[in-house]
């Protein structure tokens, strides 16, 4: 009797949690589209924001979306566009965890007619993109390294300071962009002597860090401060990325930096996540790079529409993107750089956040 009460609830959860599943993954209703939005991971706020702000506003146009999350796992991110393909979505929307693995699956849902557009970071090595939907990547580096210039002074001849430099993932095209951008300020000061890396790690190869992760940053940041920074004061870092940034931070403060007579070094940023603009505010992280998510799921929205009308989508770019086999017509966003003295303006009058999440109860007097 137990027993066969037991099954009954354990069949209930079951059905359940597949319906709760399905809801949260599958939403909208059908008439105008289905869209397919594969993200890489839930493990950063960033792509987080993005799901949800292309579902929220593809669904206010209309569309059914099924918007899923691979986990950093590639063989995950192929088996779900491969499922999109199966349940007849008419486009794909993807933000590649590898740039470099989707050719085939790509080349799939092209065959079966769906349309695909490369979200955020350029989807490699394939014919079959319609667009390319991202941020000024180039300029994302620039503003980073711009930001290390003023703040060391180095545009007024200070110095020499010492960098360290650390690049985004390997198999994201993005990572190359940002890191070009950025040696194309600081090179003329590393070349100067303005700037010293100690390690002596320059190339993508060296500072790279894969799959943008966090642990990796800190392991590598422990390494070289114990490896070169024994008498010599680290002044500023380079840093790609938010999750990247939090990592050197916790990596810096464990060996004493972020005291009175240790400060921590200048430290970039990129995404302006919730974590991010909370230690910017609280002084440790200096600077991030705001890339607002709601205006890329926008832009992404228009092409998908222009597309399903058969018409041309709005593109600024048709030069910078060449995948290895085409270059991709993108449509490129400005992205903002943001440190403390502009935080409200920038992400909390623009609504990115409230003022209470991003101060909690310690919100400044007005
Ligand atoms: C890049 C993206 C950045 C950051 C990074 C880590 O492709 O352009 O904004 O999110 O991935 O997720």
């Amino acid at each position: 009797m137990k027993r066969g009460i037991m099954l009954i609830l354990v069949t209930l959860m079951v059905f359940t949690l597949s319906a709760c599943n399905l809801a949260e993954s599958s939403s909208g209703s059908s008439d105008k589209g289905y869209i397919g939005i594969a993200m890489p991971t839930k493990s950063s706020a960033r792509w987080v924001a993005d799901g949800e702000n292309m579902v929220k506003q593809f669904q206010a146009k209309g569309y059914k979306t099924d918007l899923q999350y691979a986990e950093d796992v590639v063989e995950n991110q192929i088996s779900q566009i491969e499922n999109m393909i199966t349940k007849g979505v008419d486009v794909i929307v993807v933000a590649a965890i590898d740039g470099n693995t989707l050719t085939d699956v790509i080349g799939k849902a092209h065959a079966e007619g769906i349309a695909v557009i490369s979200y955020d970071r350029l989807i490699m090595n394939t014919p079959n993109l319609s667009y390319y939907a991202t941020f000024d990547n180039f300029k994302v580096g620039v503003l980073q390294a711009s930001y290390i210039e003023e703040k060391l002074g180095l545009d007024k001849g200070k110095g020499p300071f010492n960098i360290e430099l650390f690049g985004g993932s390997p198999d994201d095209n993005n990572a190359y962009f940002f890191f070009n951008g950025a040696m194309s300020v600081l090179q003329p000061y590393i070349d100067s002597g303005k700037l010293v890396i100690q390690s002596k790690q320059t190339t993508m190869a060296q500072i790279a860090t894969l799959r943008w992760d966090g642990s990796l940053a800190q392991a590598r940041m422990d390494n070289l401060l114990s490896a070169y920074y024994g008498s010599e004061k680290l002044d500023a870092v380079l840093s790609p990325y938010d999750g990247i940034s939090i990592g050197i931070i916790s990596s810096l403060k464990g060996v004493g930096y972020g005291s009175a007579d240790k400060p921590l070094p200048v430290i970039t940023g990129q995404d302006a996540e919730l974590a991010s603009i909370k230690s910017i505010v609280s002084g440790e992280q200096t600077q991030t790079v705001f890339k607002d998510t709601r205006k890329l799921a926008e832009k992404t929205v228009g092409m998908v529409d222009s597309i399903l009308k058969g018409e041309k989508a709005e593109v600024n770019d048709t030069k910078s993107y060449n995948n290895n086999v085409m270059v991709v017509p993108a449509y490129l966003l400005d992205p903002v750089s943001v440190d403390k003295s502009n935080v409200k303006k920038e992400i909390i009058e623009g609504g990115y956040y409230t003022e209470q999440e991003v101060y909690g109860d310690e919100a400044p007097a007005k």
